[in-house]
């Protein structure tokens, strides 16, 4: 059985969460780096990361590894690679590339450069070369160049594997998909304890908890992954994965989960999300403020992410409901463990708890941190 050579990109401060959930997928060499997790395994273990993962943004599998100090050093080697073995004619393909600290300043030049090389690779093989789609590529390929170390790595997943596929509608500010089911990890969540999310919006964090819950892997909700187009594609292995995967799911969630919010028509987007993604019968969505959020079980998990107001002047109304949730928790939800999710250190002082432990998290660019409350 061939074995590959994996790295799964991931928002910064969620490596260690992938890499345990790689662990638990047949992933064997799993090494956590800063951006991402690699790991090596059989092409099996790459499609169970492409249909498990939760928390990772997608599946490279690393082709080729080479000095490249020039441009012409790149092209020669890119040019090497047996491209027309991946993938027919017919399809489609864009190249990507980041760059850091390396000579090739341009990561649209690098990208280039790698994209001549495939088209002339195929001119040279067929006399006729497949056409560059920037938008929709049926292949897609990325470069990474860390100073003069370039690794050619062809994209499994396509679309980024946050896109369930659920959300198609979206509340003001919702999470990206990865990162709750990210911060549900790092606070423990397994599914057979009860959830609460008072300030819910379009539903992420009780959608992603009720996936856990309900053992349904992520992948089965996408339609498609950029894999299915490749020549080795392995269809009856991807299937029996599939059907492998519907097998595991449980028929409800095995402990409440519950997501409220003040804005009745958040809610309504928050309700369509959980129906698209089949967990509405497991969620419990009220209307009503924070203040009167209650707990639905002893020894819980409540996670929240509050507006940060990153306008100016939004700061101050915001205050009160930092410090609203601080009174919530102490007064409503004894024998829990609160999370609170934002960026914003200075209306954070403002719920009046000490946290156990602050997760740096990333919010895109946006540097957040996770607070943990046990409440006693
Ligand atoms: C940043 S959004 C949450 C986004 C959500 N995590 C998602 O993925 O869609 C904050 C939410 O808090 C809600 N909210 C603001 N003040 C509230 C209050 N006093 N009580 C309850 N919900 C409130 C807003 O309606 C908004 O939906």
């Amino acid at each position: 059985m061939d074995e590959y050579r994996y790295f799964v990109p991931a928002a910064r401060g969620l490596e260690a969460v992938v890499a345990d959930e790689l662990k638990a997928l047949q992933a064997t060499e799993v090494q956590p780096q800063i951006g991402g997790v690699a790991f090596r395994g059989s092409l099996e273990a790459g499609y169970r990361a492409n249909l498990w993962l939760r928390s990772g943004v997608r599946v490279l599998l690393l082709l080729k590894e080479f000095q490249a100090s020039s441009a012409d050093k790149l092209y020669r080697q890119a040019l090497e690679v047996p491209w027309e073995k991946y993938f027919h004619l017919h399809k489609t393909f864009a190249v990507q590339a980041n760059i850091r600290d390396s000579a090739l300043r341009h990561s649209h030049y690098v990208a280039l450069k790698v994209k001549d090389a495939i088209a002339d690779r195929f001119r040279r093989v067929f006399n006729r070369r497949p056409d560059v789609n920037t938008s929709a590529p049926d292949i897609l390929i990325n470069v990474y160049l860390k100073a003069d170390h370039c690794q050619l790595y062809l994209d499994m997943s396509g679309e980024s594997l946050h896109r369930r596929g659920y959300r198609t509608e979206k509340g003001a500010a919702p999470l990206n998909e990865a990162l709750a089911a990210g911060m549900l990890a790092i606070a423990g969540y397994t599914g057979r304890q009860p959830f609460v999310d008072p300030m819910c919006g379009a539903g992420t964090l009780p959608i992603e908890a009720a996936l856990i819950a309900r053992q349904i892997a992520p992948g089965l909700l996408r339609s498609s992954f950029a894999f299915q187009h490749w020549r080795k594609y392995d269809e009856r292995l991807w299937q029996s994965l599939l059907d492998e995967a519907r097998h595991r799911r449980l028929l409800a969630a095995p402990a409440p989960i519950v997501g409220s919010d003040l804005q009745p028509r958040v809610l309504e987007i928050a309700r369509a999300n959980a129906r698209r993604a089949g967990v509405l019968q497991d969620i419990r969505f009220e209307q009503r403020p924070l203040t009167e959020a209650r707990p639905v079980g002893d020894h819980g998990i409540l996670i929240c992410n509050p507006p940060y107001g990153e306008r100016l002047g939004v700061e101050k109304s915001l205050a009160e409901l930092y410090k609203s949730i601080g009174d919530l928790l102490k007064q409503h939800f004894k024998g829990y463990t609160g999370f609170v999710f934002t960026g914003n250190l200075n209306l954070a002082k403002r719920i009046g708890l000490k946290p156990r432990r602050r997760h740096i998290l990333y919010n895109g660019p946006i540097e957040c941190r996770l607070l943990e409350f046990p409440i006693y």
